[in-house]
């Protein structure tokens, strides 16, 4: 009989072996950092400010560089021509999502949209989303956006010390009224609004959660994997939360005869036709306004931090509105401004490429085997397009790790908003490149152009009279890259603007 301390060693080797030939990087894939059995070397990648890391693996391996974990593959790309041939050009084999156990099964009963392999499920949602946020709808929305705006400007002569908040509520309120067709009714629903876009945030990152890189996890009984009814237990308090929204717009509906403008609304009249059941609905209206609550708002929280660093800046976007509007205060900037104001317009531009908001957009899943550049791209591997790399490039950008609107100057007759979204990639790429890109970009710029024309913005000073400069690398955790707290200074330009903002308001 065979000795069971022999027979231990022979499994032990037996599973040694086929971990490390699991690691194995094949002749024929990318570079990439060395993998050790069973680990891979994904668990080198921090869960903060990861696009950093990827961006540093370029120097050693390359642009494009492989990451590995059990024979599971992560391609990272790193230069604007591999993203634009394989995220735009074969976006077709490019553009599904890995299945996030934890984030997409259990929380999300399968059926978040920005998580959604490619499919007809997917189809659907996009579809819904692109009836409120095409380009021919969205010049509807800029009275309630300009409304909006005007709110938050109030809001924050009134009270500068809550800015992180109000900025959170315009964004936050802005797609709400869009998608629900009412305000918040409280400030409740703001709170369970952030507090699930929080937690979600930080679920859905790929290495989040042990289940997603080691998905044998799954198989555990839920009494071993206590992580399983947490993530159960978020989904169901959140689709409670969402379903309520989508019935109340019902109901409100069903009180006005059928008559009411809302993303929800449409949804509901459309619902044979959209071919998604009522829970796909709440998540799809809920999708919308998670996906677009806080990336807004951390585009208009790195305005704040680029404009505490270069002021010249500043005061010469507001030399541009004050040509256009006169420097009284008596009128605020509108869209009908648009136009008339590149230097503001080519501002926003470079707040959205100097600091991305989603840095590395979502996470791409490839469909089938693929070849490109002499490597071999398996199906199943996930592909991230590092938009902070690819916008800090300085053959792309001269000059990319400085703030320099003048990049993006235009003439005066070349000027419409879809400018906004061009000449950059903060809003992703091919088949999931952002739904909402017009809207958001839109809000954002409302929102810098009139707090440019109604405030100073200056960094605090110190007991010495010293700034004190908000830090541009420090970052909230998660993968939206939100500024870590700072400071600033809000002072009303003139006792008019002042006024003007009270009255319109
Ligand atoms: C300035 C604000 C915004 C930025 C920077 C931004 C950026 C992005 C990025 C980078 C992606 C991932 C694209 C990819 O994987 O290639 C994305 C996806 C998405 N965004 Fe936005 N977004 C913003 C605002 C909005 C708004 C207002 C909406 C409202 C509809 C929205 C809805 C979505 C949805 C639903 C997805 C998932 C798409 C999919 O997976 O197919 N976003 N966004």
């Amino acid at each position: 009989m065979l000795d069971t301390g022999f027979l231990l060693a022979v499994v032990c080797i037996a599973i040694g072996v086929i971990g490390t030939l699991a690691q194995r990087r094949k002749a024929d894939e990318p570079p990439g950092p060395l993998s050790f059995p069973f680990l891979g070397n994904s668990w080198r990648v921090p869960a903060k400010k990861t696009w950093m890391y990827f961006y540093s693996l370029r120097e050693k391996y390359g642009h494009i560089v492989m990451l590995k974990e059990l024979g599971k593959a992560t391609l990272v790309l790193n230069n604007v021509e591999d993203v634009q041939e394989l995220l735009f050009k074969r976006s077709g084999n490019y553009s599904s999502r890995k299945s996030l156990i934890y984030a997409q099964k259990y929380r999300s009963g399968g059926r978040r949209l920005a998580l959604l392999p490619y499919g007809p499920q997917l189809k659907k949602q996009r579809a819904a989303v692109y009836t409120m946020m095409n380009p021919k709808v969205v010049g509807a929305y800029e009275r309630l956006q300009e409304q909006a705006s005007m709110k938050l400007m109030a809001s924050i002569m009134n009270d500068p010390s809550k800015v992180y908040i109000d900025i959170k509520r315009f964004t936050a309120e802005t797609l709400f009224m869009l998608i629900y067709g009412k305000s918040f009714d409280g400030d409740e629903d703001l709170r369970t609004v952030l507090h699930i876009l929080q937690s979600f945030t930080q679920d859905m990152h790929p290495y989040a959660h042990l289940v997603d890189r080691f998905p044998a996890l799954d198989w555990l009984p839920d009494v071993l994997a206590p992580w399983r009814v947490e993530a159960r237990k978020k989904g169901e308090y959140e689709i409670k939360f969402y379903t309520r929204l989508l019935s109340d717009v019902k109901a409100r509906m069903d009180a006005a005869g059928g008559q009411l403008e809302c993303f929800a609304a449409g949804l509901w009249e459309n619902v044979e036709q959209l071919g998604l059941d009522e829970l796909s609905m709440a998540y799809v209206a809920g999708s919308a306004f998670e996906a677009g609550t806080d990336n807004t708002a951390a585009v208009i929280l790195w305005f704040l931090v680029a404009m505490m660093h270069n002021p010249a800046v500043l005061r010469r976007a507001q030399e541009e509105i004050d040509q256009v509007l006169g420097g009284e205060g008596e009128t605020a900037p509108c869209y009908h401004h648009f136009d008339q104001l590149p230097y503001c317009m080519a501002l926003v531009k470079e707040v959205l490429r100097w600091h991305p908001a989603a840095p590395l957009a979502g996470p791409h899943h490839t469909l089938k085997d693929d070849d490109y550049k002499g490597f071999h791209i398996a199906a199943g591997t996930t592909v991230i397009g590092n938009i902070w790399a690819i916008h800090r490039d300085d053959h792309l950008y001269p000059n990319a790790a400085s703030f320099d609107p003048e990049r993006y100057l235009v003439e005066k007759k070349d000027m419409s908003p879809e400018l906004l979204i061009e000449g950059h990639y903060a809003f992703g790429f091919g088949r999931r490149i952002c739904p909402g890109q017009l809207f958001a970009a839109k809000s954002v710029y409302i929102a810098m152009v009139r707090l440019m024309w109604a405030f100073n913005i200056n960094p605090p000073k110190d007991g010495n009279g010293k700034l004190i400069l908000p830090d541009i690398n420090a970052v909230r955790p998660g993968l939206t890259a939100e500024p870590a707290h700072f400071n600033v200074v809000f002072t009303p330009r003139s006792a008019r603007h002042a006024q003007t903002v009270q009255q319109e308001c």
